[in-house]
């Protein structure tokens, strides 16, 4: 077994910092040939970058998460742009609208994903959209831009799903799903065609169960892909393969 993609990690995350090098290098021996490290701000982009450099099945995402947008200082556009010619960047993201914490002031959430969403499509490369509660707002963007890209740990209802995937754009499901209270990422997980879907740790946190609680890593992936294929009618393995292929398509990898 070697079709882990977990298409939306953060081991630059300090949660790693006691034993970042020895997990990362374990990772092939339980299953994992790729995944996506997804930036925060542009310091994190850079860690993305390095560890992208180390490890062959490490890609990198880079772009301001909307918690950070209020930190961010200078024109960071240039620097996000010049970080996009790096072969190993393969995504701009996360990016997107969180209004549960809005830590940054909504008017400037909705410029840098804006902002972002033009430069991905200028650069041709997907992006990485974390929606928090901001549904509305974040079709509306969408639907303007028609970027390539991924929202990842899908939160809206099977109907919202549709219109993402009428704009050719996948859903990215997590541990999430594993969840007890895990009703509206089911009915999605259901729906998704079989070419538009990702698997994704989002770790260190979304840890499925039964490790909730725990930190997570990618070796967790074939809890959700089990609980995927169980609404989906086939295996887990198929689960992994499918969203391994899915993977390198939309990156454009070849893990
Ligand atoms: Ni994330």
């Amino acid at each position: 077994m070697n079709n882990i993609y977990d298409s939306h990690a953060h081991y630059d995350s300090e949660a790693f910092d006691e034993d970042r090098e020895d997990l990362i290098a374990s990772l092939p021996s339980k299953g994992v040939c790729g995944l996506i490290n997804c930036a925060s701000d542009m310091k994190t982009a850079e860690k993305c970058l390095e560890l992208s450099a180390e490890y062959s099945f490490i890609y990198a995402a880079c772009g301001v998460h909307p918690h950070e947008a209020a930190e961010c200082r200078g024109n960071y556009l240039d620097e996000l742009k010049a970080m996009c010619d790096n072969p190993k960047c393969v995504a701009i993201g996360e990016i997107g609208l969180d209004y549960h914490y809005d830590f940054s002031p909504r008017d400037l959430q909705l410029k840098f994903f804006e902002e972002q969403i033009i430069l991905a499509n200028e650069m041709n490369l997907p992006i990485i959209v974390h929606d928090r509660e901001a549904h509305e707002d974040t079709m509306n963007l969408l639907k303007k831009y028609k970027p390539a890209g991924v929202v990842h740990c899908f939160s809206g209802s099977a109907e919202m799903a549709k219109e993402v995937l009428k704009l050719g754009m996948y859903i990215g499901l997590g541990g999430a799903c594993t969840f007890k209270n895990a009703k509206k990422p089911l009915e999605v997980a259901a729906i998704v065609p079989e070419g538009k879907l990702l698997i994704e740790t989002d770790c260190p946190y979304m840890t499925p169960v039964p490790f909730r609680g725990q930190r997570n890593d990618s070796s967790f992936i074939p809890y959700t892909a089990q609980i995927l294929a169980s609404v989906r009618g086939c295996t887990a393995d198929e689960i992994l393969d499918i969203t391994r292929k899915n993977a390198n398509t939309l990156f454009k990898t070849e893990l």
